[in-house]
């Protein structure tokens, strides 16, 4: 039976379980904020989405490596590639480098260096080279003046066109890019090879499935897809 879910009240079993995490009483506007100003909407859906690593220089010139998820991808028309990164924090270093800049590079890993991509956010000092302090290579883009990350298996190149408030007043952004090139892993490129899905493929973040009425989250690592069955297209 479908139920109502509201956005504001929360079950105390989730109280319990960020208070055994956190070590103490923490509010959930605290909670909340230290995953990345998330909502009890995030938990509650649970919506997988591509988990991907934005570089580009900061202004003294290192490495900047940003960890990122909620975003879409989509073409219009022949010379457009759309990169709509959908929530990025004003604050962070990533955003002053692609306002500075103009360009940045979208790298997607494998589970298997996905440990050092983690990473990425205990190195997130101004002065560290982001890629080389988290055990990856930096290598130069081919179109875009941005650092990207050779042992990802795909790396999209892009120019920064527009960036807009999710809200009034928001402290994060919508960010539109331009692809302008793609470097890919040429054995991705056929599923009888490594291909691009599966255990070996893109990465997705799902955020702690959280059951909406007792509040129980269940543990969840970086999701997969795997091949489905295809449906007929009939449409009428
Ligand atoms: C799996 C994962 C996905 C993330 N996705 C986002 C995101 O979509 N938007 C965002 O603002 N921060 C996201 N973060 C948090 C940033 O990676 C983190 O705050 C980072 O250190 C900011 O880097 P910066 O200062 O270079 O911008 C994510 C973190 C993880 C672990």
């Amino acid at each position: 039976m479908k139920k109502e879910i509201s956005i504001s009240e929360i079950p105390e079993g989730f109280t319990k379980q960020i208070s055994e995490v956190c070590g103490g009483n923490v509010s959930f506007e605290q909670f909340f904020e230290a995953c990345g100003n998330m909502s009890w909407y995030d938990f509650v859906l649970a919506m997988p989405s591509l988990v991907f690593v934005v570089t580009g220089w900061k202004s003294n010139g290192k490495e900047n490596a940003c960890l990122h998820s909620w975003s879409t991808f989509a073409g219009s028309g022949a010379d457009n590639f759309i990169c709509i990164l959908g929530k990025v924090s004003k604050s962070g270093h990533m955003y002053q480098s692609l306002k500075e800049t103009g360009v940045c590079v979208l790298n997607f890993p494998s589970n298997d260096i996905y440990d050092r991509c983690i990473k990425t956010i205990g190195n997130n000092q101004f002065e560290t080279d982001e890629i080389t302090a988290s055990g990856l290579t930096a290598e130069k883009a081919l179109k875009v003046n941005a650092p990207r990350i050779k042992e990802c298996f795909l790396n999209i190149e892009c120019e920064f066109l527009w960036d807009h408030e999710l809200f009034e007043g928001s402290q994060e952004v919508a960010v539109a890019l331009k692809a302008v090139n793609i470097c890919m892993d040429s054995e991705r490129y056929d599923q009888s090879k490594l291909g691009r899905y599966g255990k070996n493929g893109f990465l997705f973040q799902i955020d702690q499935p959280t059951n909406p009425k007792t509040g129980e989250t269940t543990p969840f690592g970086p999701g997969i897809i795997e091949q489905g069955n295809p449906i007929p297209w009939i449409t009428k």
